[in-house]
């Protein structure tokens, strides 16, 4: 083999009660990376397709230097050609370069043999974070290649728990086409928080974890507020409480800043109610002149990173 083609889903990082740690896969919508090897030590960017602005330069792709830090740790230097398709948009939110460094690391993987677990590739995909973003943080990377709700405390593959999910449920995104950068939306959030607001927001944490393996939907939805980084950074998203209410007025589960933002989401209990959700989001949006994107994803544990027979 010596060719292979990758895709990784986006993402819902944070998941409202986990900054940094949490995330959950969006499965139906991805990037594609197409790797090949080209008979050199280097990794060249030879096609972007709907990527405009983003990096091709070798040094500065999440995708090439994913798979640079791959073969730095085996010191082995297969090159490869590289063809990225980029599935939704950069800057949404939703784990844009997360998906590709998700897919480039899966990809490379299987074409060399799989010398790494899934969990392994975690912290090399979280190099492409750091190089698209300023951080290698793993909430996105991590659902993006391993599928499902993963929750991590540390940064070593051991330190990733996959989750179980609640059956059935889905996401429903909004993106309005605004710039937010996760460089920038980290800047503003403050370094400290109070202890109250903590004691608060682990308790609510501990709660969602104990409402996914208990099967407790009304639990699921009362432990999923964000406390801390919502509302600093809701302040960067137009109508933001207006959206928050709306999801709130036809039941949804839960509602919150997807990543880094602009996105927001909101989980329903089927796909009628993920559409009457899906509306109303949608409604909030009618009278302002900023695009939007909604979508409804139906979430499922098999919505990791894969191989296309292509
Ligand atoms: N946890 C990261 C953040 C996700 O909220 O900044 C960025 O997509």
């Amino acid at each position: 083999m010596n060719q292979i083609t990758a895709y990784a889903p986006a993402t819902l990082a944070n998941f409202n009660v986990g900054y940094d740690v949490l995330g959950l896969s969006l499965n139906d919508i991805g990037d594609e990376v197409e790797l090949r090897f080209n008979g050199t030590e280097e990794n060249n960017i030879i096609k972007m397709i709907n990527g405009d602005g983003l990096p091709v330069d070798r040094d500065k792709n999440c995708c090439s230097v994913v798979i640079r830090k791959m073969q730095e740790a085996q010191n082995k230097f297969t090159g490869v050609d590289i063809i990225i398709t980029k599935g939704f948009a950069a800057g949404s939110g939703l784990g844009s370069s997360s998906a590709s460094s998700a897919a480039a690391a899966y990809g490379y993987n299987k074409l060399i043999g799989n010398s790494y677990s899934n969990k392994e590739l975690v912290a090399f995909a979280a190099e492409g974070e750091r190089v698209a973003c300023g951080t290698a943080h793993i909430d996105n990377v991590a659902p993006s290649i391993l599928g499902g709700i993963v929750l991590s405390k540390g940064n070593k593959a051991s330190d990733l728990i996959e989750l179980p999910l609640l059956e059935n449920l889905y996401a429903v995104t909004l993106f309005p086409d605004i710039k937010v950068k996760t460089s920038d939306a980290r800047k503003i959030l403050n370094d400290t928080i109070d202890l109250k607001t903590l004691t608060q927001q682990v308790s609510l944490m501990g709660a969602f974890v104990a409402s996914l393996y208990e099967k407790d939907m009304e639990l699921f939805s009362e432990s999923l507020k964000d406390l801390v980084v919502e509302p600093m950074r809701s302040l960067l998203i137009p109508k933001f409480n207006e959206l928050k209410n709306a999801a709130h007025e036809n039941n949804a589960l839960a509602f919150g800043i997807s990543g880094s933002g602009p996105s927001v989401f909101a989980i329903a209990k089927n796909k009628e109610h993920a559409s009457n959700i899906q509306q109303a989001l949608e409604d909030v949006y009618k009278d302002l002149n900023i695009k939007i994107q909604t979508r409804k994803h139906l979430l499922c544990k098999q919505s990791g990173a894969r191989i296309l027979n292509k």
